[in-house]
């Protein structure tokens, strides 16, 4: 089950134009099992109507203090059984009033009586974004421990272009998501490497492997939702998980300087599928069938740099390693651990049905430098990265 299903969230609507955005948020945290409360604001209701969001919500929308029979308190009952409370899209307005304390309508009235998160989501013109007093309320919030979700580039109301863009839907969700999640990361750093290296025949031939990169996206995902800032070393082009650092590499050379050039990970998960063997004299210019001659490639070994980073891994750094097999995996996969002096080694027997490249499942034993032999039976590789980082955070201490 996701960390959303059953949590009881309060959905502040404010006046932006932004606020048809919020619809589908609305129904992206339904979808993902919470219970949605909306509120939504004098300004909202000029926007979208509250048929829309009763409509798709948990419960029909709410926007006054006053006249509900069933509930002639209801911000001290909606603050109260909150799980937390996503404002969203949030004008310089609300924000101005979270900052102060104002108890102005039922919105802020809501958030003043809870003590659950509250995370705001800004939304307003670059103008208005830029303006110190909307800069210094935000900072104000921050310092208190309210959660903000960045504004993004892009178009705005009017035609205009700029800065102060509703962050996308599901970036909005990741945030709820993650202001819900045991934050057991936080202020780590986690580097994580995911894909097949590709190694170049010529310019448009590579050696690869069926490696897709999905457990280290997970892995990524995973951790920064356990509030880690994440650095994910990538060959594949597909776009990072929300708030993650993503850098782009081919060949296990590029993978092996990228790796190296992060000195303050406490967390290594070198999910990657790094090549063992590349052409070692890749052509420069295409080879052509013209040519006549079918070109024999001659291999060389790439560089384990997983070795290095077990030789000089700092104190306190926890170094995790996988193992695909297909042969003899506990064997195997101790013998890579030992020999690349790693904490954790995640094997799996890649012959099994579901298990390993490709699939979004998978089945793993995690093995200690301790000694001790986890089995995760066949399940998604988000739950797969879950249960690693669970042991990896209890490393860490
Ligand atoms: N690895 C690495 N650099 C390489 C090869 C592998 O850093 N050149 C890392 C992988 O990312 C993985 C671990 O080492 O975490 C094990 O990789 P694997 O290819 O399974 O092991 P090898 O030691 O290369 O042994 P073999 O291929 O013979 O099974």
């Amino acid at each position: 089950m996701g960390t959303l299903a059953g949590k009881r969230i309060v959905l502040g609507v404010t006046g932006g134009i932004a606020a048809y955005k919020a619809v589908e948020v609305c129904r992206r945290l339904v979808d993902a099992g919470a219970h949605v409360q909306p509120v939504m604001t004098d300004g909202a209701l000029k926007m979208v109507g509250a048929t829309t969001f009763s409509a798709l919500a948990s419960e029909t929308v709410r926007t006054s203090l006053f006249g509900d029979p069933e509930s002639p308190i209801p911000h001290t009952q909606m603050g109260q059984a909150a799980d937390l409370v996503l404002v969203c899209p949030a004008t310089a307005r609300i924000i101005s009033d979270i900052r102060t304390g104002r108890s102005a309508d039922l919105l802020t009235s809501t958030i003043l009586a809870t003590r659950a998160p509250v995370v705001v989501c800004p939304a307003m013109h670059t103008e208005m974004w830029e303006q110190p007093a909307v800069q210094e309320n935000l900072e104000v919030l921050e310092q208190r421990g309210v959660l903000i979700v960045p504004p993004e580039s892009g178009r705005l109301a009017g035609g205009d272009l700029g800065h102060g863009r509703l962050a996308e839907p599901a970036t909005v969700v990741a945030h709820v998501e993650r202001a819900l999640t045991e934050q057991d990361l936080l202020g780590r750093h986690v580097l994580v490497t995911a894909g097949g290296t590709r190694e170049p025949i010529d310019p448009v031939r590579v050696i690869s492997n069926r490696s897709t990169g999905k457990q280290g996206y997970a892995f990524a995902e995973e951790a920064w939702f356990r509030g880690a800032q994440v650095t994910l070393v990538t060959t594949v082009e597909t776009p990072e998980p929300v708030g993650v650092r993503r850098v782009n590499v081919q060949t296990a050379a590029d993978m092996q300087r990228a790796v190296e050039s992060v000195d303050d990970a406490d967390i290594i998960v070198m999910a990657a599928a790094v090549a063992d063997f590349r052409p070692a004299d890749p052509a420069e210019h295409k080879l052509k069938k013209t040519d006549g001659i079918v070109p024999q490639i001659l291999l060389e070994k790439t560089h384990d740099f997983l070795v290095d980073l077990g030789e000089k891994k700092p104190d306190g750094q926890v170094l995790i390693g996988f193992a695909a097999e297909t042969d003899d995996l506990v064997d195997n996969a101790k013998a890579k651990l030992a020999r690349k002096k790693l904490d954790l080694i995640v094997a799996n027997d890649v012959t099994q049905p579901g298990v390993g490249f490709g699939h979004d499942t998978n089945e793993v034993l995690i093995i200690d430098a301790n000694g001790s032999c986890e089995h995760v039976p066949l399940t998604d590789k988000r739950d797969i990265a879950r249960r690693v980082l669970d042991t990896a955070a209890n490393k860490l201490g």
